[in-house]
């Protein structure tokens, strides 16, 4: 039996994957670098730092910058990245969200939200599901980004469970292998590409209820 859902938030709760990849290529662009959406998927899940880091490398630019710079660098795509989201609001909540937050409410289960992402608070103060949660982790906190389980383990021991009572979802295979090696029941969020190693996959949350989920 399962007693309470960890959510990563780019990609499962809204579709904000998608602004880190316009605002991460035109910082690309701007260094002379091309990125393309089979690479953008290796970014899914990797703090913003690690992001830069990996993208400089695929440029063959990995020691071009000072920390300094990158760290000026990664300022400035989060820059933009704030500015594509100002619009945010609940209408940009992903396909059964927000029904499956209603219920888990009505049910009194625990959800957490476990993304690597510092914009987390105020994406969900602007979509409008804040309160559905009652904890964030803070990434700031963290020793290691996904594929380490630390950020899955945190959120588990924030809602007061152990990992073999939570189900994890996640749209990036780095966030899956975090969730196998927490020990914590992975669903995965397809909507294109794929995800392996999952308990399951779905394309939204309307393919599966806060009950059948429970159940496991
Ligand atoms: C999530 C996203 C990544 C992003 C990371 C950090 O994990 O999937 O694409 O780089 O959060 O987000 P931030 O908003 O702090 O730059
Ligand atoms: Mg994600």
């Amino acid at each position: 039996m399962k007693k309470g859902f960890i959510f990563d938030l780019d990609g499962v709760i809204t579709d904000t994957a998608k602004y880190h990849y316009l605002a991460w290529k035109e910082l690309a662009r701007e260094l002379g670098i091309e990125i393309d959406e089979a690479f953008n998927e290796s970014l899914k899940g990797i703090d913003r730092l690690s992001s830069l880091e990996r993208i400089l490398r695929f440029g063959g630019q990995e020691l071009a910058y000072t920390e300094m710079e990158k760290a000026a660098l990664a300022a400035k795509k989060n820059a933009q990245y704030v500015e594509l989201l100002t619009d945010l609001s609940p209408a940009d909540l992903l396909p059964g969200i927000a029904d499956f937050l209603a219920e888990a409410k009505k049910q009194q289960v625990p959800c957490a939200i476990a993304s690597a992402s510092k914009n987390a608070p105020m994406i969900l103060e602007k979509l409008g599901v804040a309160a559905n949660f009652k904890a964030i982790v803070d990434p700031a906190t963290l020793k290691k980004g996904k594929p380490d389980p630390e950020i899955f383990l945190k959120a588990a021991e924030a809602i007061g469970l152990a990992p073999a009572e939570a189900v994890g979802f996640e749209d990036a295979q780095a966030g899956v292998e975090a969730l196998n090696a927490a020990g914590i029941m992975s669903v995965g969020i397809v909507r294109d590409g794929n995800l392996t190693a999952t308990t399951l996959n779905v394309t939204d949350l309307r393919e599966i209820s806060v009950t059948e989920l429970l159940a496991y």
